[in-house]
Parts: structure tokens; C-alpha cells; sequence
């Protein structure tokens, strides 16, 4: 029997090069490996987005775009969260066992407060729960996530080990996981930090810009005169242009460009312009692939639906044993 892997993609905002190397290409990877859940958490999504005209097609866009990406529903299950009501039963009764000091210390939920101080709902705070029930529903060993999300791991354990302790062992105690790839960094185009969605939009490639959009984009970078002398420092908003053109170009071609920066007569105009290109050949065949996918209704809703059905086989199971468990299980 292959290992559990759980993971889930909030549906806000489009996918970026970040996501791409940071999270997605791991999941590619994992699918072949494991038995994987990948859902789109839009419950989660309601608890800072509480309009909800636009959901559904977020929801379409980030499975598209995920399979565009390299995600395989014949693979891994891919499902959205609230076609799994098993999940919201967990929550629940996970509640119960949650406790309202530990839940007002995690950091997400400080920080949520900080910038939405009036929408601060109970699901907000016990967001971490949720998690918890996402996670443990399927009995979960790895869940590919980084580091912002090791508290919210953490809790799950707790739960977990919580439950274990009153009612018998049901739930592994789930631990982070990737193949190392959280070293890929994928610096944004102004030379500050990460790609990201809240940041800059002029510094962070989406997978659904339009070929213009990223040249202009990944022109605006920013450079300087060039080196005063050869073998110079290279200051580091240069080193992330060296940074992303290693992830999408030839070795060849960032070799000839560090060449050139060493014998100090480097032209980053030429250089920008190679990396434009190369983005563009790596980003257009996911943008239109995402968009196939995301016009053919048909084809995600049945994604959608093979993928609710094989969730909810795994969560039934767990919701079976956590009844009979806790003496709830009344009519067999
Ligand atoms: N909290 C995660 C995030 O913000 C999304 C998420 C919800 C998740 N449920 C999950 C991730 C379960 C892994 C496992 O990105």
C-alpha cells in the first residue's frame, strides 16, 4: 500500500512561477509515488472571502490550472472540499477537542485579525481545525506544504495525538514533506523577495499571462549599467535574473551570460531579452493547456465529480471509525 499524501490549494488569485516550482512541480512529483488527495479548499476560502460571486469559477480556474501544470486526475484523486461533507462532520467533532487559547495563539489567525480586525468569524479561528479535518479525513502521513503552514501541521498532530489518546489509536501523526525543492527560490522581478500574489503584479509571472504581459514584465526587471570591472560582485537583484533565467533557459545560455558578466561586458538588455523569450516558451503551453481545460465545463465537472467519489470512499471510512469510536454509531 502506497503512503497518504494530502495537500490543498486555496482558490484565491491566479497561479504564479512561485506556486510552479514551489508547490505544484512537488505534487507532479508526488502523484507517481503516493496515494494522493489534492483538493481546492473553498470552504477555507470563506472564511476571508465571504462574497462568494466569483468562487465557483476560481474553483474551475485553479483545477485547470493545475492540471495544465502536470496534475493528473487518473492519478491523483482531485476533489474540492465541499463535495466531501465526511470532512465537515471531522471538523466538528475536532472542535470539541480544540482549545480556544491554542487556537488565538496561532500565528495566521494573529495576523488575520491585524488586517480584517472586522470579520474576525470563529471560522477564521478555528481555521486550524479545518486543516486538521482536511488532513486527517484520509489518515494522511505527508502533507506537501512549506514553512508557513508548519503550525498549522503541528496543530494537526495535536489533534491527532488528542483524539488517539481519549478514543484509540485512529490517525498518524502527519508530517511535512518535499523533495527539497523548498530551495528553489523564484525571486520577484523588482529585487525584493518572493514572487507572491500580494506583493507587486508587475514583478510576479502568473501562468496566465499573456505572452505580451511577460516580456514587458520580465523588461521592467530590474538591472543596472553592467560591471565596472571583470569578476565584479554581483549585486543581488542580478543574481535573480541569473536566478529565474536557471529555471526556464538552457544551462548553456545562463552559462554564456555568466561568461559575459565575469569579462564585465554583459548587456542585460540582450539578457532580458533571452529570458522574455524563454519564459514565454515555458509559460505559453500551460497557459493555453489551463485554458482548454477551463472552457470545457464538461470535462471538470467530471473531474470534479470522480474526485468527490473517491474522497469520499477514503472519508467515509475515517467517519466510520470515529463514530464507533466515540459511541456514536447508532443505526449499522
Ligand atoms: N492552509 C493552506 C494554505 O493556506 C491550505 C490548506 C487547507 C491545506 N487545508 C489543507 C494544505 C490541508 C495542506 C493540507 O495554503
Amino acid at each position: 500500500m502506497k503512503e497518504i499524501v494530502v495537500s490543498g490549494i486555496r482558490p484565491t488569485g491566479f497561479l504564479h512561477l512561485g506556486n510552479y516550482f514551489g508547490a505544484m512541480r512537488n505534487y507532479v512529483r508526488m502523484q507517481e509515488a503516493y496515494d494522493c488527495y489534492f483538493f481546492v479548499a473553498d470552504w477555507h476560502s470563506l472564511t476571508t472571502h465571504p462574497d462568494t460571486k466569483e468562487l465557483r469559477d476560481s474553483v474551475q480556474r485553479v483545477l485547470a490550472e493545475n492540471i495544465a501544470a502536470g496534475l493528473d486526475p487518473e492519478k491523483a484523486c482531485l476533489y474540492v472540499q465541499s463535495t466531501v461533507p465526511e470532512i465537515a462532520e471531522l471538523y466538528m467533532l475536532l472542535n470539541m477537542m480544540a482549545y480556544k487559547g491554542e487556537l488565538e495563539k496561532t500565528v495566521t489567525f494573529k495576523e488575520k485579525v491585524r488586517q480584517h480586525p472586522e470579520n474576525v468569524n470563529a471560522g477564521l479561528l478555528t481555521y486550524p481545525v479545518l486543516m486538521a479535518a482536511d488532513i486527517l479525513i484520509h489518515r494522511a502521513k505527508y502533507v506537501p506544504v512549506g514553512k508557513d503552514q508548519e503550525q498549522h501541521l503541528e496543530m494537526t498532530r495535536n489533534f491527532a495525538q488528542r483524539f488517539n489518546h481519549r478514543y484509540g489509536d485512529l490517525f498518524p501523526e502527519p508530517a511535512a514533506f518535499n523533495y527539497g525543492n523548498e530551495l528553489v527560490k523564484v525571486p520577484s522581478l523588482d529585487g525584493t523577495g518572493k514572487m507572491s500574489k500580494s506583493e507587486n503584479q508587475m514583478a510576479t509571472l502568473y501562468l496566465a499571462d499573456s505572452d505580451d504581459l511577460i516580456r514587458k514584465k520580465v523588461m521592467k526587471a530590474k538591472t543596472d549599467s553592467g560591471p565596472t570591472g571583470p569578476n565584479s560582485e554581483m549585486p543581488d537583484y542580478i543574481q535573480n535574473i541569473f536566478q529565474l533565467m536557471s529555471l526556464v533557459s538552457e544551462e548553456s545560455t545562463t552559462q554564456k551570460f555568466r561568461d559575459d558578466f565575469n569579462n564585465a561586458n554583459i548587456r542585460y538588455g540582450d539578457m532580458k531579452k533571452q529570458l522574455a523569450e524563454d519564459m514565454v516558451r515555458f509559460i505559453a503551453p500551460i497557459r493555453e493547456q489551463s485554458e482548454r481545460i477551463y472552457a470545457d465545463k464538461s470535462y471538470l465537472n467530471n473531474v470534479i465529480a470522480q474526485g468527490a467519489e473517491k474522497a469520499r470512499s477514503s472519508a467515509r471510512q475515517t467517519i466510520e471509525a470515529v463514530r464507533e469510536m466515540l459511541g456514536l454509531a447508532y443505526i449499522r
